[in-house]
């Protein structure tokens, strides 16, 4: 299909793009997108990736690590101080200012984590996620993982901030009851109206429109007690500062 080419096209870019020989420590995401980043790196010569270890964010990317012969890595073997060279990983939305809305396939505390502890951090995306504010393309809620005990309350929390009928996510046909992630918690989808992008944001206080930022409401949703993670991604900038604050890439096509 013409997304399945899509997605192909923008995984090999990326590596083309931004993973090096001589990188050691590689991120990996979750989602179909990096099944074919992952096609790609396992192309290149054995002697080189030999020397690399590629770190997880869930079980889906540890399996599909190891079934492709690459080397699983822990960030607990990493050295000290130190991130991954590179990661790569997929979004559901992306905003003009590389925002980012994850975790339609329940992996976002782990690729989080991932996001963070990494030099540079990209974003392979289709043309498909592409959107001029969080939550108009990806309207089915922002993803958020909740410690399952305090899911209703956290739902309660989510309609005070404005969530338009969040919902915990369900297994479906595959399993009844909760979707569980590789954390044993559950998710939790909260719909918002569309977010502001940062772009279009004027000096006038962002609530004069009723929407929120991307980055005023991440704070606000992982600071309710029994949040784990949110699938909102903003600002993932690089932890080196002898290279500067470095925009994430992003590659659609
Ligand atoms: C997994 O939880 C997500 O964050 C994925 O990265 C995201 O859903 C993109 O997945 P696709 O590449 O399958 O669109």
């Amino acid at each position: 299909s013409i997304a399945e080419m899509a997605k192909k096209a923008a995984a090999s870019q990326a590596v083309a793009d931004h993973l090096r020989p001589e990188h050691r420590w590689v991120g990996i995401g979750s989602g179909s997108t990096v099944v074919y980043v992952v096609q790609e790196i396992a192309k290149w010569d054995k002697t080189i990736t030999d020397k690399m270890s590629f770190v997880s964010t869930g079980d889906q990317s540890r399996l599909l690590i190891e079934e492709s012969g690459l080397r699983l890595g822990a960030l607990s073997q990493m050295p000290k101080n130190t991130n991954l060279d590179v990661s790569f990983d997929g979004a559901d939305e992306v905003d003009p200012d590389l925002n980012l809305i994850k975790g339609g396939g329940a992996c976002l505390l782990q690729e989080k984590v991932v996001a963070v502890a990494s030099q540079k951090f990209i974003c392979v995306a289709d043309y498909r996620k592409t959107s001029e504010g969080l939550c108009t393309k990806w309207t089915q809620g922002i993803p958020v993982e909740v410690l399952p005990c305090a899911a209703t309350r956290v739902l309660d929390e989510l309609k005070r901030l404005g969530s338009i009928d969040p919902s915990i996510r369900q297994g479906g046909s595959q399993k009844a009851g909760p979707v569980v992630t590789d954390n044993s918690m559950w998710i939790i989808d909260a719909p918002f109206a569309p977010l502001q992008p940062h772009s279009k944001r004027s000096s006038a206080s962002p609530s004069s429109t009723g929407a929120w930022s991307a980055e005023t409401l991440a704070e606000r949703l992982i600071a309710i007690p029994g949040v784990m993670e949110t699938g909102l991604f903003t600002g993932m900038v690089t932890k080196d500062s002898t290279k500067g604050s470095q925009k994430p890439v992003a590659v659609y096509l």
